[in-house]
């Protein structure tokens, strides 16, 4: 596989498929550029060879095109990330676009408009309601089938090479994030610094985890991480379970939840997961205790029950004092930590410690030589505002792909450059 390290650039223009896929404030502003960021290394080592740049990212989720999604709006901040020259480009095709990325010279960047205003991109349609019989829209989806594969070959006319450092986008078998790689011969075609980063951490926690190894997992949904816990249940020594989610295994278990988060359907996962464990060998912490309110209110008064034994009238927002002790004892003997989804509703800065204290426990232990890595929104946000980001190993910029990757599933972005990745 061709290795972005060793490669020369120069005079080569490349294609380069970022996740820029920021979050912006009502004035229009960019309230958190760690993906940008976070792509720096591969465009310096592109322009510093003496090649090009040519980004293509998508940004949020546009049915078509909408100027308040425009990468017109990343490109001020590239300019002032990157001190060199960048230029937009108002399309993602046609000639302007091929004009655009031929009179493009050595050390500058063009970034193409966002291009998930295609709706090629994603290969789905737009307005599927606008087919009123079964037979016009499989003729749709087969037509644009068609029209994804030739926006990819198009788009990838563009460049000389094609590199792609979207982990955050690598769960997504886009045309620009997948079916493109196709169109570039093996030795044109590469991950980025930042793609080799994240699949590294991964399959360190995956393949190559120190034990003790503890997998901490928060966030509201058991269903949404069923397939992560089945998949860490040969791997893991200790499973801490936080967050809404811990309320659908306590009830499992027979516990008085309240009004506390929970998946009726999930009950039967929930027990099952905990016998897994159990006949596996695998240490399972639910938390001893919970912080509990009336209201779903950052202000609503709180107290902490036992979490099998949180009154009728009141919900858990957070892991209690107890179960913050118990869990941080538990995280300071591990050697290999995963931290996935928050402890609380740590968007409410009352019912933010329990995040806190594991992120807190996590640097520790990093810090003592664990190898810590940490994914998902929250989580990093609660690392971050602790100012904890160089104190834990590695801070994934993947949402959603990191959990696919974490679940053990090939990601169509990874596996179109490497078909080999994971086996
Ligand atoms: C993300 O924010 O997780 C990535 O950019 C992927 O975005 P998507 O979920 O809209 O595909």
């Amino acid at each position: 596989m061709t290795n972005i390290h060793q490669f020369d650039f120069s005079g080569l223009r490349a294609l380069v498929r970022v996740d820029f896929n920021v979050p912006f404030d009502d004035q229009g502003q960019i309230t958190d550029d760690t993906r940008m960021r976070a792509a720096l290394p591969t465009l310096r080592k592109i322009l510093s060879d003496g090649g090009s740049v040519i980004i293509a990212t998508h940004l949020g989720r546009p049915k078509g095109r909408d100027p308040k999604l425009s990468t017109a709006l990343i490109v001020p901040h590239l300019k002032e990330l990157t001190h060199v020259p960048v230029i937009h480009c108002p399309v993602s095709r046609g000639a302007q676009a091929k004009e655009m990325a031929q009179a493009l010279q050595p050390g500058e960047i063009l970034v193409l408009e966002n291009v998930r205003f295609e709706e090629e991109e994603q290969g789905k349609l737009n307005n599927p309601d606008q087919y009123t019989n079964e037979e016009d829209l499989k003729a749709a989806k087969a037509d644009l089938k068609e029209r994804q594969k030739a926006y990819a070959k198009e788009m990838a006319t563009l460049a000389d090479v094609y590199v792609n450092d979207a982990f955050g986008a690598a769960h997504r078998a886009h045309a620009t994030t997948a079916l493109i790689a196709q169109y570039f011969a093996a030795d044109k075609k590469m991950f980025g610094m930042l793609m080799l980063q994240e699949v590294e951490a991964v399959q360190r926690v995956l393949h190559g985890a120190k034990h003790p190894f503890t997998a901490i997992l928060g966030g509201s949904k058991v269903s949404s991480k069923i397939d992560i816990i089945l998949n860490l249940m040969d791997k893991v020594d200790n499973l801490i379970i936080g967050g809404g989610m811990a309320y659908t295994f306590v009830k499992a278990q027979g516990g008085e939840i309240g009004r506390s988060l929970c998946e009726e359907d999930k009950i039967d996962v929930a027990r099952d997961i905990m016998e897994r464990a159990k006949a596996k060998g695998v240490r399972l912490l639910l938390p001893a205790d919970t912080v509990a309110t009336c209201d779903f209110a950052n202000n609503a008064p709180a107290e902490t029950y036992p979490t099998n034994q949180i009154p009728a009238d009141r919900m858990g927002m957070d892991i209690g004092a107890q179960a913050c002790a118990d869990y941080r004892e538990v995280i300071l003997t591990s050697k290999t930590i995963l931290w996935n989804g928050p402890a609380g509703v740590f968007e409410f800065d009352n019912f933010a410690r329990g995040s806190e204290a594991i992120a807190q426990a996590v640097a520790e232990a990093t810090r003592q030589g664990a190898y810590s890595l940490v994914g998902g929104g929250d989580s990093v946000a609660c690392i971050n505002k602790l100012g904890l980001g160089d104190e834990v190993s590695y801070v994934s910029t993947g949402g959603g792909a990191l959990l696919e990757a974490i679940e053990g599933k090939a990601l169509p972005g990874i596996v179109a450059i490497d078909p080999n990745y994971g086996k």
